[in-house]
């Protein structure tokens, strides 16, 4: 053989291992059904010494294979990075108000791998609700106070010019106030508008809204976007008036329903003037996990 003949033998080989790897990991995976945390760790660092000891290796292999190894590489760290995104969204979901700020309290960088991923997921949508939000306060008063429950980077504070107190459970900015929002520092009946973009997470959510309804004006606004699939019975999502009648019970009225958006359902409440009647017991209905689709 001549040494093209044994180089092009070597590629042939380390690409047939590349794919049997490959196959095998897509088993594993489907096995487990996604991977954990600490899989994610050790797969991440693996593929980091892999880096780089292929650089080390770079002399002996040609251009074209370093290239086509890096974006596996690439492909690899991506699908591990949203692998954890998964988990991380899947938590959140499948727990209460308090287990996630202890959760995040416990290690604070799950927050930024949930952030990249999420922003890497709307990246996807044909419009964010935070915008079609920002754009209804625009056409507003500037005086109007506002609460954004589950701000995430709090991009609705800063594309207005009202007082925003921005709530999440982590605040990596000083103007954002970490807590669990069933339980914020904000003062009873000093609140116009408050938002809940695509936050209802916990599973104690009616917590979320009972604590809007305690901070909220007379008259005051509260704002729901959610994922339109949470509320479509067909796939085990809500009933959508189920839900409607729960935040009337509450204290509030229903003033539109927008479901114009494929994604998401838009809907503007007014606390009533009237205290609530004390005593009723609301019928809340489970609000379905929002689990994003490996891309
Ligand atoms: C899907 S993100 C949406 C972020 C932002 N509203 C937007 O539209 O870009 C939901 C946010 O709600 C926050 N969140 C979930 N449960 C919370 C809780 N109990 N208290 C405070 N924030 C919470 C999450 O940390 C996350 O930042």
């Amino acid at each position: 053989m001549t040494s093209e003949e044994v180089e092009a033998e070597i590629k042939r080989q380390r690409s047939r291992k590349r794919k049997r790897g490959r196959r095998h990991r897509q088993k594993q995976q489907q096995k487990s059904g996604d991977f954990s945390s600490e899989q994610t760790v050790k797969a991440i660092k693996n593929s980091k010494s892999k880096s780089s000891s292929s650089s080390s290796s770079a002399d002996k292999c040609s251009t074209k294979t370093n290239t086509a190894a890096s974006s596996f590489l690439d492909k690899m760290k991506a699908r591990l990075s949203g692998g954890h995104f998964r988990m991380i969204n899947e938590k959140l979901y499948t727990c209460t108000g308090e287990e996630a700020l202890n959760y995040f309290r416990e290690d604070p960088t799950l927050f930024n791998v949930y952030h990249a991923g999420y922003q890497e997921q709307m990246s996807h949508w044909p419009e964010e609700p935070v915008y079609i939000i920002t754009k209804w306060l625009k056409d507003r008063s500037p005086s109007l106070i506002v609460a954004d429950f589950g701000c995430g980077d709090a991009r609705l504070a800063r594309n207005v010019t009202n007082k925003v107190f921005s709530l999440d459970l982590i605040s990596h900015d000083p103007s954002v106030i970490a807590c669990d929002m069933s339980n914020t520092p904000l003062d009873s009946s000093s609140i116009d508008v408050a938002i809940f973009c695509l936050s209802l997470m916990g599973t104690n959510y009616s917590s979320f809204i009972q604590e809007a309804y305690r901070v909220l004006k007379p008259s005051g606004w509260l704002l729901i976007a959610e994922v339109k699939s949470r509320f479509d019975p067909n796939t085990g999502g809500a009933d959508l008036n189920k839900f409607l009648r729960a935040v009337c019970e509450l204290g509030f009225s229903c003033v539109s329903k927008d479901f114009s958006n494929k994604m998401f359902i838009l809907l503007h409440f007014k606390k009533k003037a009237k205290e609530k009647q004390k005593g009723k017991e609301i019928e809340w209905p489970e609000l379905k996990p929002c689990l994003y689709k490996r891309r």
